[in-house]
């Protein structure tokens, strides 16, 4: 495959696409999403380096990568250049994700070791070579800990919680969510139980949580090109690990967007099966309407999702990368669970909508009584 010649320009490009892809995604996850990225490009033959947000340009970088709709700024560092221009040359034949990995090491470890002798880290916010960026950790460790009370906070508003609850997160990642949770529900009454299919973030999360007795995390080994590529269980027919009415309220973050529509239809499913009755569930989506296809057309979107058999997504060589529902199939599952929308979608500003309460779209569903 010719790969375009690589000039300073492309280098700085490619290292702002590093920065963002490593402030949006959490780290093993962020090795596939970039990997993703880099074949698509090869395979395509791209004159330049492909990047989710068409508006884009340097110095005043400014893609609309935020928990909350909130502007994230990425930084191009000196030292991103020369890695960029390593990485762009080797990438091609090296393992990618031990190389990126490696580089992330590199970069977030010293800050790492500074959290420590500062005394600035908290047991429950990974270090910054694991979160890396992303809109979850940009300048780690702050960040993780203010878009998981952001969370924490939309939970308290729409989800009804309560201390005694049973709460769960599904694709609960490194406990993002869980972190403020351990402060609210109570040790006695309230559980939380998070699923994901990542093992060495679900490892941490054991050993990290292991002091909160009412927190569990467990996993399933389910096929996610991105995040679980070795996955021997299809989405599709996962049951939940849990009993019927269990819980008062779930959640699932980020999730439903590197789901197909099937998977999703299936967690539905689920969703509506392990919850009691009356209660409620927080989902983030981005849901693909008119308006959404429209924005994206006209290139407002921080994400250029594009048709690819029947799923809409950013990248078609790992199509889990991001994936948008058309929004007619995402209520016809909703309905086939059984469960009704509580309110109007939440919009998010991910499509360049200027009229927004979020960043991905979310949902609010409740189990009829
Ligand atoms: C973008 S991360 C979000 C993590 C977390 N919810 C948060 O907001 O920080 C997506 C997570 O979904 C998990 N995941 C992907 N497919 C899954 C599936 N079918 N079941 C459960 N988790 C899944 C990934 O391993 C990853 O941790």
């Amino acid at each position: 495959m010719n790969s375009p010649p690589l000039t300073p320009v492309r280098a700085a490009r490619f290292a702002v696409l590093v920065d963002t892809v490593a402030r949006t995604e959490s780290h093993p996850d962020r090795v596939r999403h970039l990997a993703g990225y880099l074949t698509d490009r090869h395979s395509s033959g791209a004159p330049t380096l492909k990047v989710s947000r068409p508006t884009w340009s340097a110095p005043g970088l400014t893609p609309a990568y935020g928990s909350n709709g909130a502007t994230v700024v990425p930084r191009c560092t000196l030292c991103d250049v020369p890695a960029a221009w390593i990485a762009n040359t080797f990438l091609k034949f090296a393992p990618v994700p031990r190389l990126i990995k490696a580089g992330l090491f590199v970069r977030y470890a010293p800050g790492d070791a500074l959290d420590k002798l500062a005394g600035r880290s908290d047991p429950l916010v990974p270090p910054r070579r694991k979160v890396g960026g992303g809109s979850r950790n940009p300048a780690a460790p702050g960040p993780f800990r203010e878009s998981g009370d952001q969370a924490f906070a939309e939970l308290r508003e729409y989800g009804q919680i309560a201390p005694h609850h049973a709460i769960l997160d599904m694709g609960c990642g490194m406990g993002r969510l869980a972190r403020p949770l351990t402060k609210f529900l109570d040790p006695a009454k309230g559980r939380y139980e998070g699923f994901d299919i990542n093992a060495s973030e679900l490892r941490w999360c054991s050993e990290h949580y292991a002091s909160h007795p009412n927190f569990h995390f467990q996993r399933a080994n389910i096929y996610n090109k991105m995040y679980n590529p070795k996955g021997t269980v299809q989405a599709e027919e996962f049951v939940f690990p849990y009993p019927d009415e269990s819980f008062d309220f779930a959640f699932a973050s980020s999730l439903f967007t590197h789901m197909p529509l099937p998977a999703v239809a299936q967690y539905l499913k689920e969703t509506a099966r392990v919850l009691a009755a009356g209660a409620r569930a927080l989902l983030t989506v981005y849901l693909w309407n008119p308006e959404a296809q429209a924005l994206v057309a006209q290139g407002k979107s921080a994400l250029a999702f594009r048709p690819h058999g029947d799923l809409i997504v950013m990248n078609p060589i790992v199509p889990e990368a991001a994936i948008a529902l058309p929004q007619e199939g995402w209520d016809l599952a909703v309905r086939d669970a059984g469960l009704e929308q509580v309110g109007d979608v939440l919009w998010g500003s991910w499509c360049g909508r200027t009229n927004f309460a979020r960043y991905q779209d979310a949902v609010v569903l409740r189990k009829p009584v």
